[in-house]
């Protein structure tokens, strides 16, 4: 069975062909980074434009790398949330109209969900439960139970700043540009990390995160130094600080909840010292590990596919009728939607 997957919910608009959910047959990515890095952040507005410049070529495209046309979709899956509502819109129009012409399942993916089965498509398997999950992005930073597809425990999110965000903003102060996580990634070699001494916010106390206090602490270091700042120790530092405290508390649900499988996802997933700290973790504790490669830990399409191939069965009813939803709660069933407005 194919599924076709679309992923519009920030600044990349991804298409993706996955076979019986487990097989990426074709997957390919258009980056808006370029655009949005002169205003150092993603501009809404733009971001919609131009998934709605991109969408239709980049089908046909997909289309070609899979060596199939239309005729052998069996289903379309699209991110219908959280994100950005504009650029939710032009992914869910085109997936549903899709659909609704060659009248086959349109199946509402929900963002994060999609990022926590990442791990298990990079292996070819259908994800296994019950598991721990991290996702780490731009936007998140949330430590849950996975139970079964669409049922999640929610243990603790940020109340404030996302790690991603984090990145990015004290990037930008650095003059690293965006996106700040690869660029601090890559400022951080040969860094030494204990050269500045900064905060673990929130650790050992309970399953919440905070990271705005950690932003204000890196800020005023490279206030206070100046000129002598070593961009190396900073950087290394930020990141052991944010890895510290992620996997602290990953630690303490695994012991308190009695779990052996761990899935560590989103962009910030990509991060080469945090991954390091949940390999040592994992291996300390003997239990399994899935953490995507690189390529499949930011926004992508294949995972959206894979998540849709998965949801399928427990979608009821007329789907054609879900809509983008920026605010999209993990588990949650989505409101019924109708041309005049909330049912
Ligand atoms: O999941 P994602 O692609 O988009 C959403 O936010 O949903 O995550 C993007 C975030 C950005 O904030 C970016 O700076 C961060 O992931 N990121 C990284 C790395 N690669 C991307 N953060 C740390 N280290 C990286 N290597
Ligand atoms: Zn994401």
């Amino acid at each position: 069975m194919i599924t076709l997957g679309i992923e519009s919910s920030c600044d990349d608009t991804s298409l993706a062909l996955i076979e019986d959910g487990v097989r990426v047959k074709a997957s390919l990515l258009s980056s808006q980074i370029e655009v949005h890095k002169r205003f150092g952040g993603v501009v809404p507005e733009v971001a919609s434009r131009k998934h709605l410049e991109a969408i239709s070529p980049l089908i046909r495209e997909i289309l070609e790398m899979g060596g199939i046309g239309f005729e052998k979709i069996d289903q379309v899956a699209a991110t219908t949330g959280p994100g950005l509502l504009g650029a939710l819109l032009v992914g869910v129009a085109a997936g549903k109209a899709i659909a609704w012409q060659r009248k086959i399942p349109f199946i509402p993916v929900h963002h994060l969900e999609a990022h926590l089965g990442a791990g298990f498509l990079a292996q070819n398997r259908p994800p296994a439960y019950p598991f721990l999950g991290l996702i780490v992005s731009g936007g998140h930073s949330n430590l849950m139970i996975a139970r079964g597809q669409r049922q999640y425990e929610l243990l603790g999110r940020t109340a404030d700043d996302a790690p991603g965000e984090l990145f990015d903003k004290v990037s930008r102060k650095l003059g690293l540009g965006y996106p700040g996580g690869p660029a601090i990634q890559k400022a951080a070699a040969g860094g030494d990390p204990k050269r500045y001494p900064l905060p673990r916010p929130m650790a050992g106390r309970g399953y919440g995160f905070s990271f705005s206090g950690l932003k204000t602490a890196a800020i005023r270091v490279l206030e206070e130094e100046g000129d002598r700042l070593s961009l190396p120790d900073i950087c290394a530092g930020l990141q052991l600080a944010v890895s510290d405290v992620l996997v602290g508390k990953v630690d303490a649900a695994l012991t308190e909840h009695r779990l052996d499988r761990l899935v560590v996802a989103g962009g910030v997933a990509a991060n080469a010292v945090l991954r390091d700290a949940c390999q040592r973790l994992a291996a300390a504790r003997g239990i399994e590990l899935l953490i995507p490669p690189p390529s499949l830990c930011t926004d992508n399409a294949a995972m959206v596919a894979a998540n849709g191939f998965f949801t399928a069965p427990l979608w009821k009813g007329e789907t054609l009728f879900a809509n983008a939803l920026a605010d999209w709660q993990m588990g949650d069933d989505l409101p019924r939607w109708h041309p005049g407005g909330r049912e």
